[in-house]
């Protein structure tokens, strides 16, 4: 992979694709800049160098159609505050008018593009699309490392007409953390798996078994495991289809030395309510009409106690229905004991991220990825479509 600093910029035209796909809220406000923020040092190197800088993402999915509430410009308005300077929008992301005002930028000068998936294009990876946006700039970059799972047109077809390539510090530094934590990691190596669905989350599994020591299952996901070894888990979410893949996994983990713990006790409440009446029970005893919404404090102190001794622990998916209290507190908790360890601590995925934000400590991990399927996709051991093509651009 080539890197913006192996790549000459002073002077030049650079077209950077970022993943500015932020959370807004109903009037349209940025609810976490995290994002933003996280591309800074590829736009502030660019500008330091003697760049003009064009700056390109989706937001949403407008489905191909030109729509206000998909608009980029709240975060145009919010990189402008960041980088104290003015960032323009553009109405569109190709188009006449646009090469009007990409014809008119001077260096340390910052142009944001309307949403790309205004065009339908943009998701189909169509080459003409791609062509188009190629030739606004002297140099492409890829710094939108949450959108590299995807063959979209900006940052897969795009590198077949690029006359330069290469990725930004963030994608610089989401390798970096992936190698340090999966590639070649100090073991004991832990793994916490949560979120809903074992079905979205199998490939990751059926990947870190292999190469893990320690897998601590929570969240709703945890429901279908525990369902698997013939437990009763009252009215909770349980994927049915997916009983089977759970036991085949802690067979696996079994015969390969992995040790694979599920919760021993729960959070139960009859429903998933702000302040529901709840119980803590034993995993073997949950009330038929009740559900489990977290984990339990004995089930905390175990996956705390086993989580000291790893040197490297990943994090993909929050523990319970922590948006909701009480049923955060299981979450909060792994949350601050991962806080509280000395190893390599990298969390993935936006649900994750903003647990971490909820406990007030994700300034106190080594990595939050900004990727949510892309960061997934590298657990499942799979390569990133954009940038296997980023890697052959160029050669
Ligand atoms: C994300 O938020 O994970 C990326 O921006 C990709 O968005 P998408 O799932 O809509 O393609």
């Amino acid at each position: 992979m080539r890197y913006i600093d192996e790549i000459d910029v002073s002077g030049k035209r650079l077209f950077i694709r970022v993943d500015y796909n932020v959370p807004l809220d109903e009037n349209r406000n940025i609810t976490d800049d995290n994002r933003i923020r996280a591309a800074l040092p590829t736009i502030n190197y660019s500008l330091e160098n003697g760049a003009s800088v064009i700056l390109a993402s989706h937001l949403g999915r407008p489905k191909g159609e030109r729509n206000p509430r998909f608009s980029m410009e709240p975060v145009a308005r919010r990189l402008g505050e960041l980088l104290g300077k003015e960032v323009k929008l553009a109405p569109d992301c190709i188009g006449p008018e646009v090469a009007e005002m990409v014809a008119a930028l001077r260096p340390g000068d910052v142009l944001m593009l309307e949403n790309l998936r205004f065009h339908k294009e943009e998701t189909d990876d169509d080459p003409e699309f791609a062509k188009k946006l190629a030739a606004l700039a002297d140099v492409y970059i890829n710094d939108a490392f949450a959108v590299c799972h995807r063959r979209n047109a900006s940052v897969h077809a795009i590198t077949n007409f690029a006359r330069e390539c290469g990725a930004g510090f963030l994608i610089k530094n989401e390798l970096h953390y992936y190698e340090k934590a999966l590639e070649a990691p100090k073991h004991p190596v832990g793994v916490i798996i949560g979120g809903v669905k074992i079905s979205s989350k199998l490939g990751a599994l059926r990947n870190l078994v292999q190469k893990v020591d320690k897998i601590f299952v929570g969240g709703a996901m945890a429901n279908t495991f525990l369902v698997s070894q013939g437990y009763n888990v009252g009215k909770s979410l349980v994927e049915e289809d997916m009983v089977e893949a759970a036991g085949d996994l802690i067979k696996d983990a079994r015969k390969r030395g992995v040790a694979l713990y599920l919760p021993v006790d729960a959070v139960v409440a009859e429903r998933l309510e702000k302040g529901a009446p709840k119980k803590e029970v034993e995993i073997n005893n949950i009330p038929a009409d009740w559900q489990v919404l977290d984990i339990g404090p004995k089930t905390v102190e175990e996956y705390s106690n086993e989580l000291k001794d790893c040197t490297t622990v990943i994090w993909n998916g929050p523990l319970g229905a922590f948006e909701t209290e009480p049923f955060d507190t299981g979450t909060v908790s792994i949350a601050r004991c991962l806080a509280g360890l000395d190893g390599l601590t990298v969390v993935g995925g936006g649900d994750t991220a903003a647990a971490l934000k909820h406990a007030g400590v994700e300034d106190k991990v080594s990595y939050i990825s900004t990727g949510g399927g892309a960061f997934l996709k590298l657990l499942e051991g799979k390569k990133l479509p954009a940038l296997e093509a980023l890697e052959k651009c160029g050669k």
